[in-house]
């Protein structure tokens, strides 16, 4: 099979799947056209067809791909179309994650070549996969993005491929909501930038500082794009979790490949 266009989706907070995804889309044949759906969905359906390749990448949230993004991921429509998935999470595990993409993407009318679960910083507790993908993870990504590539080099037609099952289970696991929200300190300078990237509107333009508990899905964004460095996770919580968090899951985990 000949892939002439790569649409290339992703939602990422904190950079680390925009990263991988780009990485994978470069190993492939096809002009790159980018989707970042992190602060908005396309305005209109995404219809592809089976010259085309969607990859799509999602960051692991609590075992699951974040559902802020699953209205903008259904706006991608395929027609025996095929697709690499990708999941990126921080060192803990990816549960159920990669089992709902392929799902969401299958029901959406693409066919899954390969799925990839790779291991990032963690965006909440930075401590663990501190500094992940590195060398060792991006050699693993470029090794992925080849094998999917000979894959669907050496294909006719969908038909002949088998189904790919990533490890995970349904019902998917049911996310709880987290207690930790960032929030901004004295050096804030009221500038607007984590106002207009929050991908929750979670942040009034009169009260950087502060952050709507109800709406923040603790995603880190307003961290990252802070030109201030005003906008922290903190608090006695935060550090009692962390304290846990960092003990129960520093063990180096590796990334998983499904063809
Ligand atoms: C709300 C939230 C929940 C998370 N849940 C998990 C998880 O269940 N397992 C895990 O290993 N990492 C988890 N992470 C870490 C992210 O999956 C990881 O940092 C990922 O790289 C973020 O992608 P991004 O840089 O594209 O935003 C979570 C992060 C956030 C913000
Ligand atoms: S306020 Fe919450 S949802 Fe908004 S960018 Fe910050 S962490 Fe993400
Ligand atoms: S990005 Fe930083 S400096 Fe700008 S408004 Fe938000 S917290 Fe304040």
């Amino acid at each position: 099979m000949k892939t002439e266009n790569i649409k290339l989706v992703y939602f990422s907070a904190t950079n680390t799947t925009q990263k991988i995804v780009r990485h994978i889309s470069t190993q492939l044949d096809g002009d790159i056209k980018e989707y970042n759906i992190t602060r908005q969905a396309p305005e209109a359906e995404v219809v592809l067809d089976n010259s085309d390749l969607l990859i799509v990448g999602m960051p692991v949230y609590a075992g699951r791909i974040p559902a802020i993004t699953l209205p903008a991921l259904h706006q991608f429509k395929g027609n025996g179309t095929p697709a690499i998935i990708v999941c990126v999470y921080g060192n803990r595990e990816y549960d159920d994650a990669l089992l709902e993409l392929k799902d969401v993407v299958e029901a959406n009318g693409f066919k899954v070549v390969s799925a990839g679960a790779f291991i990032a910083q963690h965006s909440i507790f930075p401590q663990v996969g501190t500094e992940r993908p590195d060398k060792k993870d991006m050699e693993s990504i470029t090794e992925f993005a080849q094998k999917s590539k000979q894959i669907i080099d050496s294909i006719d037609g969908l038909d002949t491929l088998h189904e790919i099952i990533p490890k995970g289970n349904r019902p998917y696991k049911v996310p709880g909501k987290l207690p930790l929200q960032p929030s901004g300190n004295r050096k804030c300078t009221a500038c607007g930038t984590c106002v207009k990237q929050c991908p929750a509107q979670a942040i009034a333009a009169d009260t950087p500082r502060k952050t709507d508990k109800e709406k923040c899905i603790a995603c880190g964004r307003c961290i990252v794009v802070c030109p201030a460095d005003a906008r922290h996770f903190g608090g006695l919580l935060y550090k009692v979790a962390g304290r846990k968090f960092v003990k129960a899951h520093s063990a180096r985990k590796d990334p998983e490949f499904y063809f």
